[in-house]
């Protein structure tokens, strides 16, 4: 009976050795050393052997049966570490594998651009305001001195709605807005969106502007170009060559707009798409306050007077970023809008 059970676990350690799992490993021990197992049931017949005999073998079929234990939890075990040592090499991370492309968030270029814009203003003593995207006729046109019946408004492109109340045109009805609520002296920047019916490769009906605002005793000319000079050098990242343009908006007095060297082809391209072979791009419409807008803000022109300016922020984006059409801008792509690695 010894014998037999000898055999037994000679033929359990053969299995063990060659089984290939640790389900495998569970089987064996179901099959040996279960309820009804080869080896449980050779230790249940020892009642079959004589009295005399059967401390001595009882004992020994014990020690079998312990061994055989012994051999299963030591499969196990092995089969358990060679488990976790798979896991771990199925786990690691391969950093030489190149990403997938996640979509990760940016900031739209116009919303940096006029960031950018704002924080060059900003180190000048700047201050931001606001003001309302549907404005009333008179903060639009009648204070900026746009006289009743006056061209300049056709100028405008106006988007009427309902009760008088139209789309603002420009950035500028925040200047009277400021003046009436704040007074001189005054620095502002006002950035914000403006409408306008218009729409080709180079104008959408809502586009950005950041209007400029400075009243003080005894501004001139010189101020408005050192200030706005210093502003295209900051955006643009080097120093840039600039001239100013006489021009007219019943604003201001005298008017100017303001061009820098082409950006993308230096003034060297005759080809050039963006400056038409010009050299010079156009970014802002600028000028002198005109007394009837100080009035209508409630400054005395006696005493105060600045210059504004308003300027095209998508068009700075357009020349930043190299983009010669506009309005993909506003076509919510996001593949486009940063890149080719949104999606
Ligand atoms: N409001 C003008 C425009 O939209 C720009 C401008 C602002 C010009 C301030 C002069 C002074 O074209």
């Amino acid at each position: 009976m010894v014998e037999e059970a000898l055999r037994l676990k000679a033929s359990l350690e053969g299995e063990l050795s060659s089984a290939a799992d640790l389900a495998a490993v569970e089987a064996l021990m179901v099959k040996y050393l279960g309820r009804k197992g080869l080896i449980t049931s050779l230790m249940r017949s020892l009642g079959g052997v004589p009295q005399e005999e059967r401390p001595r073998v009882g004992k020994e079929l014990n020690l079998v049966k312990e061994a055989c234990d012994q051999a299963v939890r030591d499969r196990m075990r092995e089969m358990e570490v060679l488990r976790q040592r798979m896991e771990e090499e199925r786990n690691v991370v391969d950093v030489s594998i190149p990403p997938c492309g996640r979509p990760y968030g940016r900031f739209h270029p116009v919303a940096q651009t006029m960031e950018e814009i704002i924080k060059v203003f900003v180190s000048l003593g700047f201050s931001v305001a606001t003001g309302p995207e549907i404005e009333t006729d008179f903060y639009n046109f009648e204070a900026l001195n746009f006289k009743a019946h006056h061209p300049a408004r056709d100028m405008q492109d106006t988007f009427f709605l309902e009760d008088q109340r139209l789309l603002r045109t420009h950035t500028s009805p925040v200047q009277v807005r400021s003046m009436l609520s704040l007074g001189a002296p005054l620095r502002i920047v006002i950035p914000g969106r403006v409408y306008r019916r218009d729409s080709d490769p180079t104008h959408s009906p809502m586009f950005h502007q950041v209007e400029g605002l400075l009243l003080d005793e005894d501004v001139s000319v010189a101020d408005l170009k050192g200030c706005l000079q210093v502003f295209v050098d900051s955006i643009f990242g080097r120093k840039l060559k600039s001239r100013f343009r006489g021009s007219y908006f019943p604003f201001t007095e005298p008017s100017m707009e303001m061009d820098v060297e082409c950006v993308v082809c230096n003034g060297q391209d005759p080809s050039c798409r963006v400056c038409k072979g010009t050299g010079w791009l156009e970014i802002l419409g600028a000028g002198m306050v005109h007394p009837n807008v100080l009035k209508s803000g409630g400054v005395d022109p006696e005493r105060f007077g600045g210059f504004a300016w308003g300027m095209g922020v998508d068009r700075i984006a357009m020349l930043k970023y190299g983009l010669s059409d506009l309005r993909p801008l506003f076509e919510a792509d996001l593949f486009y809008l940063t890149g080719g690695n949104g999606r």
